[in-house]
């Protein structure tokens, strides 16, 4: 992943290749070589660096939440991939420096972490979460996602196989993405439970999973039902998503794992559903090569953008702490004090925040916030302008208190 992360920094506009360091010389060599750069053996050096502003951390997963805590103190900007840490508390350790980063006095500016959920970004999958938002498939009802390969040979004396260095197998390397997509489009779920068994992958010394299965249910009994595998011989990747009309239904990555296609399923009164397919064409290499240049664009966006792409920072209750004064959510007349009641149509959470604002950073649908004041309610629509840096928050003449059809005026 080292690679690819360097060369998708090397080919963006907005950030600039600095050294690349491995502990294996000859790794970090070759790769500056190809990508232009200096190569070092000392991340610690690295990131105290005055001329490295972010920092990518792509080794195994023991090393992932150490570096990226050390460089979150240094003040860098961190590109972590995932898992994020071995288990939680390694991952609550990054949060927690994220949170003491945040207390700073300039907070405003302070470092970002991204982790690598490469999947998000690819296309089928975002057009998906559009039609969930949408309501093309009606209301959802649960989720089936399937992600696996077959290894390769010797796969049992890698790092990915050693529970000290991964903290785990299979569920570790591809459960995550399923994990993590299904939280996208779901929520937050309460209920889990789930299987893991080694089958063929196993080590003489000590065994992690090659097969998870896990059962996922959000509190208002919508189900992920999810199984990523290291026995899958033939490349597989496939997410579906089943609601009351119909249902969207992800097949393939490009490259190893197939063309990449959306299914659009649409149920009818009577008789076999109509099946509309998109196909991303790209195919090949060349397709996956534009999804790490799109991941690699959006955490350079975040990065940039300070108080995240909205400009307003909420805190306790949705109360607003701040905003950027001659951003966008200043100009438009929000200021500290005010309330986020809901956004686009849902009750502000910070998971339907964060949803709403990926959509809108991926389509041209408006980010809607129901913005309560002292005496009245307001609705504000955030929507994205080609071309431009940051996005334009308006008040939304048009629609000036569409929220307030769903939510009791005060
Ligand atoms: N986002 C995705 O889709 C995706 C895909 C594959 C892998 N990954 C993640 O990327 C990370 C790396 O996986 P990989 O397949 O590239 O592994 P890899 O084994 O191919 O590469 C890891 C590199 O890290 C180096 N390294 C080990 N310890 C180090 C240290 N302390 N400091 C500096 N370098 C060190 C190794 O020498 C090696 O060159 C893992 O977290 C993995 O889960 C993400």
């Amino acid at each position: 992943m080292g690679r690819i992360r360097s060369l998708s920094a090397k080919a963006h506009p907005h950030s600039e290749l600095v050294e690349i360091v491995d502990t294996i010389a000859e790794h970090a060599r070759s790769l500056a070589a190809e990508a232009g750069c200096q190569a070092g053996n000392d991340w610690q050096k690295m990131i105290e660096r005055e001329d490295v502003d972010a920092v990518v951390v792509a080794t195994p997963h023991k090393h992932l939440a150490p570096i990226t805590t050390a460089a979150l103190k240094a003040g860098k900007h961190v590109f972590c991939e995932k898992p994020m840490g071995r288990n939680l508390e390694e991952a609550e350790v990054v949060l927690a420096t994220l949170r003491e980063q945040a207390r700073t006095p300039n907070s405003a500016e302070g470092p970002k972490v991204q982790i690598g959920y490469t999947l998000r970004h690819h296309p089928a999958i975002q057009r998906a979460w559009q039609m969930v938002q949408t309501g093309d498939i009606g209301t959802p009802f649960f989720i089936r996602g399937r992600y696996g390969h077959g290894a390769r040979p010797n796969y049992d004396k890698e790092w990915r196989t050693n529970p000290e260095e991964s903290g785990g197998g299979e569920f570790l390397d591809q459960g995550v993405h399923l994990v993590d997509l299904s939280r996208c489009f779901f929520g937050h779920f309460s209920e889990v439970m789930g299987l893991a068994e080694c089958f063929h992958w196993a080590r003489e010394s000590s065994m992690v999973e090659d097969n998870a299965f896990l059962l996922m249910r959000t509190p208002d009994r919508r189900i992920a039902s999810l199984h990523a595998s290291w026995t899958q011989w033939k490349n597989l990747f496939s997410f579906e998503i089943f609601g009351e009309k119909g249902a969207a239904i992800v097949q393939g990555l490009g490259g190893s794992y197939g063309t990449e296609k959306l299914l659009f399923v649409r149920r009818l009164n009577v008789g076999a559903p109509e099946v509309e397919e998109v196909v991303y064409p790209s195919g090949g290499l060349a397709h996956l090569d534009e999804v790490w240049a799109v991941e690699w664009g959006s955490g350079m966006q975040l990065s940039t953008q300070g108080l995240s792409a909205t400009a307003l920072k909420a805190g306790d209750h949705s109360r607003i702490i701040d905003t950027v004064e001659g951003m966008p959510a200043a100009k438009a007349g929000i200021g500290p004090g005010m309330k986020v009641i809901a956004v686009n149509g849902k009750r502000m959470s910070k998971h339907t925040f964060r949803d709403a604002l990926q959509v809108t950073k991926s389509s041209n649908v408006p980010l809607e916030l129901l913005i309560e004041n002292t005496d009245y309610y307001t609705t504000y629509k955030l929507d994205y302008h080609e071309g431009e840096k940051y996005p334009h928050l308006v008040r939304d003449e048009s629609k000036p208190d569409v929220l307030s059809e769903i939510i009791k005026a005060k």
